[in-house]
């Protein structure tokens, strides 16, 4: 069929046609923006999940709930290795001069302005020339500590004070949220603390992998107690069948039920493969209904498309002895696994594998959804790699690089 008309939108952050099933999560934050705006104390919003389930997505759409009810943005991508220092002044400069241009003076966001340059003056030499513009000079002592747990708080709580002075209120929002460092997560999660005792304007939504809480956790004991942590997953059949069948229909088309319970079998209701099943059934069908037929025709497909991008972009960034450590875990199946089970696998001990089984977690490739337990992040990684390395050797001893 015409493929200017096809509906599905394979991609990372690529608005969906329909957004299905995140009415809780989007209820939440409707719920925290209208309670932070009216100065009640509400826990802020990070939304954790795996690859490709549409959390970036969703925190898009939660970006545009909070403009339509008179909230300044700012929308900021985390980084492997980039400080958040660095990362987040350019925004924040932007948000204060926005606030500096409405009518009327304002000392509390001339203030502001000071405190940010200062916070700037602790890196300089990492963030460049950050210009602030005549008159604009930096406040000594607040927040230009060089200690980002100490600065950070002050500059948010000057930030807070001066949308308050502007009766608006922030969010800032952050996606990837788990590139920062611990002394990062912990600066943002003091940062917030103060701003909630103060009740100022100012919250934080983000989006992560699901070793999120246990990063926040660690950084500060008491981030549950800040934080909510909506956990977004796989759609259930029915809102998959939704996801497929209401963007099809739109323009004219629907999908028989064989052909939408093999996509279900197939993605497991996982956002992204929902699309690009959608994407490439569309494509390839001559007429509608889109049977179980073109279904299958779109595997063949879509499966070396996954194998080449989706899956290969993350399996590249892999040493040989990360690969052979998730080879051992798809040997297993369908994560969560003992670490214990997957040492025995490559007889090896645990401890001697724990150097390699950090690094995957660094690199958002595993986590630990329970206490010994390690699991993809990445949604059927475990059949990618079985394809990728077919012949498993478990007595091949693992290599530490
Ligand atoms: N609720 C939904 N229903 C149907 N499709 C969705 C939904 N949410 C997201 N998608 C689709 O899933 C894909 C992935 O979305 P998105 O990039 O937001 O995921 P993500 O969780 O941020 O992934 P990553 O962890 O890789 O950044 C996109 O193609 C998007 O259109
Ligand atoms: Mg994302």
């Amino acid at each position: 069929m015409d493929p200017i008309r096809n509906p599905f939108s394979p991609g990372a952050g690529s608005p969906p046609p329909e957004l299905v099933g995140r009415d809780p999560a989007l209820e939440q934050a409707r719920v925290l923006l209208g309670r932070i705006i009216s100065k009640r104390p509400e826990k802020s919003i990070l939304l954790t999940g795996l690859r490709g389930v549409g959390k970036t997505v969703l925190l898009n759409q939660i970006e545009i709930l909070a403009r339509q009810s008179n909230y300044k943005t700012i929308f900021i991508e985390a980084h492997e290795n980039k400080p958040l220092g660095p990362l987040i002044v350019p925004y924040l400069r932007t948000l204060l001069f926005d606030l500096n241009r409405i009518a009327g003076m304002s000392e509390k966001v001339k203030r502001g302005l000071a405190v940010l340059r200062s916070f700037v003056s602790a890196f300089t030499v990492t963030v460049g020339d950050v210009s602030f513009g005549l008159g604009i000079e930096p406040e000594k002592g607040s927040a230009d500590s060089g200690d980002l747990e100490i600065d950070l708080p002050n500059l948010f709580v000057a930030i807070g004070e001066a949308a308050e002075d502007r009766q608006i209120a922030v969010a800032i929002l952050i996606d990837e949220i788990q590139y920062f460092g611990q002394k990062e997560l912990g600066a943002l999660i003091m940062a917030m603390h103060k701003v909630q005792q103060r009740q100022l304007p100012l919250l934080l939504l983000g989006a992560g992998l699901p070793i999120l809480p246990g990063l926040a956790g660690e950084a500060k004991s008491y981030a549950e107690r800040l934080f909510s942590f909506p956990d977004i997953g796989a759609l259930s059949e029915e809102d998959a069948a939704i996801a497929l069948n209401e963007p099809a229909q739109a323009v004219g088309v629907t999908f028989d039920s064989a052909a939408l319970k093999e996509i279900f079998h197939l993605t497991k209701g996982y956002p992204y493969f929902l699309q690009e099943w959608g994407y490439q059934a569309w494509n390839l069908a001559n007429a509608s209904p889109i049977t179980l037929k073109t279904i299958q025709e779109a595997t063949a497909t879509v499966i070396p498309r996954l194998d080449q991008n989706f899956f290969r972009v993350r399996f590249d960034r892999l040493t040989p002895g990360e690969k052979n450590f998730l080879r051992a875990m798809a040997e297993l199946g369908p994560s969560p696994h003992r670490m214990g089970d997957i040492a025995d696998i490559l007889q090896n001990k645990p401890t001697s594998l724990s150097p390699v089984r950090a690094r995957l977690i660094k690199k958002g490739m595993i986590y630990s959804p329970a206490y010994g337990d390690l699991a993809f992040t990445v949604p059927l990684f475990d059949e990618f790699m079985i394809r990728a390395i077919p012949e498993f050797r478990s007595c091949e001893k693992i290599s530490q690089n």
